[in-house]
């Protein structure tokens, strides 16, 4: 019998993670304590006091060491058994809040580690399956990008990252993405990988499927229908449960100057504006029907009248709903870095990055086109006369609408990103679809009391409005739509 292959060297040990510094300070007590400080991400975490011999052993977390080489370490700087002993403890300190990695290494060098995304998770690993012939697979949700100059292996169902030291450690994550790999697969390929299957187990990245090739999370009442972009965003735009940038923290912040709180003319020939109409607020006040009654009145109308919405009915709907009402200058004594303004609907930050178009398909007063409203001068700039891009616009809508009506008006809401996330991070995409949400119902409730049809739209063609509009998605991104018409004729 030829002799068995040597073992794969394999170890595992633990290493603070990146950005994480220990800092110790004498205490000042009689027996040499001294006072340990974690610092991450701009926090100070006291994790309390240990033997100036076991702090200084905890240095070793700077490199790397697993629990005997930490004993070690505290001995050589001249640590008692009791100091040891507290030595590991605080490492177990450290763990439980998150501060350390564990990292898989072997002869070639590092090979992945696992990096806790939230504190008081269990470092525990899953043992594989007893089948050899069990199949295991990566999670659908499961996703592999860059971050901080590394590939990494995240997922919205957990709380965890896998980085990825060797491309040994890819390849077998590849695998486990399509397919999948039997047990007898991965212990062929080596104890490095067998380690990482039980991480990627233990972490909910991974599973065994079932006889017809499904995950839990495939056949889960729950789960099977969420899609990845969708939880991946539901749960990255939230706290909880990761660590990315979140919040107000002011990425763009002396970086790139942040947008204007107006988006600059689109249209520079005079004979392209179309000054609108207003509302004349002060008997709208006295004569519009209570809010309540408003309220109780509304909703979706997807049919218009035989005689078109008029201009004047079109400027008093984007005077009410819509218009600037002031510009805010910046004032950063309030941590208001910049331009802000006042409209009629509430919107975070009073970014307003909100941008509203029309399409005109069918309407008094106002030629079929395509155009910008500018709610500072309260007047429209006419972008384009090109029917054939009027009709594809009208005709999205009307698919829209369950064929059910071609708008008079179709009204595009774009988002012009860099005014949120020059401030956001994490959250720019879900705060913009919010206050389109509140566009929608500043609409409704609008074209109830002015007795209009409105309807919001749940799809539209970002492409197609792209271009029509001519501007780059990722500059002002396409976010919905809204029809408006003249009222139905009573059957
Ligand atoms: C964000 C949003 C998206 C919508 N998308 C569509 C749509 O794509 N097609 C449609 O016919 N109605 C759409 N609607 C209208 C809803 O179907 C309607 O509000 C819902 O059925 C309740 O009826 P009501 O508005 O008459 O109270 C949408 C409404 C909102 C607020």
């Amino acid at each position: 019998m030829p002799p068995a292959p040597p073992e794969e060297e394999m170890r595992t040990f633990w290493r603070l993670r990146s950005g994480c510094t220990i800092h110790h300070e004498e205490g000042g007590q009689d027996d040499g304590a001294a006072r340990l400080t974690v610092r991450y991400a701009d926090n100070a975490y006291p994790i309390g006091a240990c033997a100036a011999a076991s702090a200084l052993a905890l240095d070793r977390l700077r490199e790397g060491c697993d629990e005997p080489r930490l004993a070690e370490a505290a001995a050589q700087e001249g640590a008692d058994a009791i100091a040891i002993a507290h030595c590991l403890h605080l490492l177990v300190v450290l763990r439980r809040y998150g501060f350390v990695n564990e990292v898989i290494a072997g002869a070639a060098g590092e090979y992945a580690a696992r990096e806790p995304m939230s504190s008081h998770l269990s470092f525990a690993s899953s043992p594989l399956p007893q089948a050899r012939q069990a199949r295991l697979r990566l999670s659908r949700f499961a996703l592999l990008s860059r971050h901080e100059g590394e590939a990494v292996l995240e997922s919205p169902l957990s709380s965890w990252r896998i980085r990825i030291h060797d491309p040994a450690a890819a390849i077998l994550i590849c695998r486990l993405m399509g397919e999948g790999m039997t047990v007898a697969a991965i212990e062929e390929a080596g104890k490095r990988a067998r380690t990482l299957a039980g991480w990627l187990l233990a972490c909910n990245l991974a599973g065994e499927i079932d006889a017809e090739g499904h995950l839990p999370e495939d056949t889960d009442p729950d789960l099977r229908f969420w899609e990845f972009h969708d939880l991946l965003h539901a749960r990255r735009s939230r706290s909880g449960g990761h660590d990315h940038p979140l919040g107000a923290t002011f990425p763009g912040r002396g970086i790139v100057e942040p947008l204007p709180a107006v988006k600059p003319a689109m249209v520079s020939r005079a004979q392209d504006i179309v000054p609108l109409p207003r509302a004349d607020l002060e008997s709208a006040c006295r004569d519009d029907p209570p809010f309540q009654a408003v309220v109780e009145a509304r909703h979706s109308i997807r049919a218009h009248g035989r005689d078109p919405i008029r201009l004047e009915q079109v400027g008093a709907f984007l005077y009410r709903s819509a218009r600037l009402i002031e510009r805010v200058p910046p004032a950063p004594e309030h941590e208001l870095f910049y331009e802000a303004s006042r409209r009629p609907w509430p919107c975070g930050g009073a970014a307003y990055e909100t941008e509203i178009y029309l399409t005109i398909n069918n309407c008094e007063g106002l030629d079929r086109g395509i155009y910008h409203y500018d709610p500072e001068h309260h007047r429209l700039e006419r972008l384009s006369r090109d029917e054939g891009m009027v009709d594809a616009l009208i005709e999205t809508a009307w698919h829209s609408a369950a064929q059910t009506v071609r708008p008079q008006l179709l009204l595009t809401l774009t988002a012009r990103m860099r005014r949120l996330s020059w401030k956001y991070r994490g959250m720019a995409w879900a705060v913009a679809l919010k206050h389109a949400g509140v566009l929608y119902h500043a609409f409704y409730l609008t074209a109830t009391t002015m007795g209009l049809a409105p309807c919001g739209l749940g799809g539209g063609n970002t492409e197609l409005v792209a271009r029509a509009i001519g501007i780059a998605p990722a500059v002002e991104m396409p976010i919905g739509e809204f029809m408006l018409g003249s009222l139905p004729e009573q059957p």
